[in-house]
C-alpha cells in the first residue's frame, strides 16, 4: 500500500483531523525540544481511545508498518526519533482522561496523554500528592514518564515512576489490550506485568492508561538553598541530613556555580538569593502534611553544618514564592543550557559516596581531551545522580563537536562503569545511547532482554531501533 491509502487508512480509524503529514503540523511532534534529533515518520497519528490505539496498531500490523508511540516529546534521548520510512509516530497527547480518583484508596487512574502536571494539580484537588516532579512537567506525559521510568526531584522520598505505578492499560505489538489496572496496595497475583512496560521506551507494548499511587499532601515545607566549597563536603552533608530529616527529606539537588548565571540569564526575574558567588550549591527540601516542626528540623540540621564550617551560606525561602524561585533556579537547567547551543548531556548514577571522585575523574576527562570545553555537573545529589554535562566553546563545528563528544563520552562510559555506575539513571536509553548499552551490559542480560523483547514483539514492530538493535531480518521488512 503506498502513502496515501496508508493515510487513507488511517484517517478512517482516528478521523481525517489527526492524522498529520505537512511538515508545518508535524513539526512539533517530529523535532525534539532541544532541535538535536529529528524524526521522520510517514505521518503522525493522534488517537482518542484505546480501542482507536489498537485498530492503528492492527493496522500497521497489517501493513507491514512500524508505530513508535510518543507522549510529550519532552525525552534526552532520541526515543521517538523514528526515522525508518514506514514509520508511524503514535502521539498519545488527546488521551487525556482522569478515569478516576479515589483519596481514601490513595490511587487515580489516568490516562496516557495527561500531562505530569495536570495529575499533579488534579491529585492536589483532592488533598492528595501525586509526587513525580521535574523541569519539563507542564508538558511530559503520564504515558511518556512511565515509557521512561522517568525521575525528578522527589525520587529520594517517593521513588521512580516505577514506584508510583500500581497497573496499567496496555495495547500489545499485535493490538490486544491487556488490562491490569489496579487500585490496590498489594497485590500479589503472579508477575506483576505492568513492570515490563515500565522503562521499555514503548518497545513492548503501547501504555495507554494507568493507575497511579498517591501519597499524602504536603502541607508544609521548608526549602533552602545552601553555598558550599566542594562536592566531598556535599556527600557528607547528604549522608547527614537524610540521617537527619526521618525520611521527609523529599529533594536533595547540587548544582554549581555556573548553573546560577545560566539560570538568572536565562529567566531574567531570577536574581541570585545569595551575596557572593560559591562553587556548589545545594538545593533542599523538607516536607510534612501534618504537625511536625519541620523549622526545628532544618535549623537542627543547619546549626551542626553552619557551626562545623561546611555550609559557608545559605537561605531559607520565607515564602512560597521565595520557594518557587528557589526552584526556578534548579529547574532552568536543562532550558538554559539549550539557549547555549548544543551540548554534551549526560545522565550517570553511582552510589552516593563515590559522587565527589566521580566528577572529579570526569573533569580530568574534559581537561584532557575537551580542552576549552566548560564541564557543568548537576543533579540530584540524593540519589546519586549527575547530570556531568559539557558545553563547547563557541564556534565549534558540527563535525567537531560530534567527534570530540563521541570520544568522550566513550571515555566517560569506561569511568562511571568502574565506579559500578550506570550511564542512564534516569533518562533511558532511547536511540542515543543504545550501542552504549551494548558495550556496557553482559552478553547474557542483552540476550535475556531481547528474549522478552522478542516474546512481545517478534516482528519488531515497536519503537525500532530504541533501546533494542534493529534486527537484520527485521529491516526489509520496515524498509
Ligand atoms: C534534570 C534533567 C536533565 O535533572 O533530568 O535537570
Ligand atoms: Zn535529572
Amino acid at each position: 500500500m503506498d502513502k496515501r491509502g496508508i493515510v487513507a487508512g488511517l484517517a478512517e480509524l482516528v478521523g481525517d483531523r489527526h492524522v498529520l503529514v505537512e511538515p508545518a503540523d508535524t513539526a512539533s511532534y517530529t523535532r525534539d525540544w532541544s532541535g538535536d534529533n529529528l524524526a521522520d515518520p510517514l505521518c503522525v497519528v493522534r488517537p482518542a481511545s484505546t480501542a482507536e490505539v489498537s485498530a492503528v496498531i492492527r493496522f500497521a500490523r497489517a501493513h507491514g508498518l512500524a508505530v513508535v508511540p510518543q507522549g510529550g516529546n519532552t525525552g534526552l534521548v532520541a526515543g521517538t526519533s523514528a526515522t525508518g520510512g514506514r514509520d508511524i509516530l503514535l502521539n498519545l497527547g488527546r488521551m487525556r482522561a482522569i478515569r478516576s480518583i479515589e483519596p481514601t484508596d490513595m490511587v487515580m487512574q489516568v490516562e496516557a496523554g495527561l500531562t505530569v502536571e495536570e495529575a499533579r494539580s488534579a491529585a492536589e484537588e483532592v488533598g492528595r500528592l501525586f509526587p513525580l516532579a521535574f523541569g519539563a512537567q507542564g508538558t511530559a506525559q503520564i504515558g511518556g514518564a512511565i515509557a521512561a521510568n522517568a525521575g525528578g526531584l522527589n525520587v529520594l522520598r517517593y521513588g521512580m515512576t516505577r514506584n508510583l505505578v500500581l497497573g496499567l492499560e496496555v495495547v500489545l505489538a499485535d493490538g490486544t489490550v491487556v488490562d491490569t489496572l489496579s487500585s490496590l496496595a498489594k497485590d500479589n497475583r503472579g508477575l506483576a506485568l505492568h513492570q515490563l512496560f515500565i522503562g521499555t521506551e514503548g518497545t513492548l507494548g503501547v501504555v495507554t492508561a494507568a493507575s497511579l499511587r498517591l501519597s499524602p499532601r504536603n502541607t508544609r515545607r521548608q526549602t533552602a538553598l545552601l553555598a558550599f566549597e566542594g562536592l566531598p563536603e556535599i556527600v557528607a552533608f547528604a549522608s547527614d541530613a537524610r540521617a537527619h530529616c526521618s525520611d521527609l527529606l523529599s529533594a536533595f539537588e547540587f548544582m554549581p556555580g555556573a548553573a546560577i548565571d545560566l539560570a538568572t540569564e536565562h529567566v531574567e526575574s531570577l536574581r541570585d538569593p545569595l551575596e557572593a558567588r560559591h562553587a556548589y550549591y545545594v538545593l533542599l527540601e523538607i516536607a510534612a502534611s501534618g504537625p511536625i516542626d519541620l523549622d526545628a528540623l532544618l535549623m537542627g540540621l543547619l546549626e551542626d553544618a553552619m557551626g562545623d564550617g561546611r555550609v559557608l551560606d545559605g537561605v531559607v525561602a520565607t515564602s512560597d514564592s521565595q520557594r518557587q524561585e528557589l526552584w526556578l533556579l534548579r529547574e532552568a537547567m536543562v532550558e538554559a543550557q539549550a539557549a547555549q547551543g548544543r551540548h554534551m548531556r549526560t545522565d550517570f548514577s553511582v552510589p552516593l559516596s563515590r559522587v565527589a571522585q566521580l566528577v572529579k575523574a570526569l573533569e580530568l576527562v574534559v581537561e584532557r581531551e575537551l580542552p576549552g570545553w566548560t564541564s557543568l555537573a548537576y543533579g540530584h545529589m540524593g540519589d546519586g545522580n549527575v547530570h556531568f554535562n559539557v558545553l563547547p566553546p563557541e564556534g565549534t563545528g558540527q563535525a567537531a563537536f560530534t567527534t570530540a563528544v563521541g570520544q568522550a563520552r566513550t571515555r566517560m562510559y569506561e569511568i562511571v562503569r568502574s565506579f559500578d555506575g550506570s550511564l542512564s539513571a534516569e533518562h533511558g536509553i532511547g536511540r542515543e545511547r543504545l550501542s552504549a548499552l551494548y558495550a556496557d551490559r553482559a552478553p547474557e542480560v542483552l540476550r535475556l532482554a531481547e528474549t522478552v523483547k522478542a516474546l512481545l514483539d517478534p516482528e519488531g514492530r515497536l519503537n525500532p531501533g530504541c533501546l533494542f538493535p534493529v534486527r537484520r531480518d527485521d529491516e526489509g521488512e520496515h524498509a
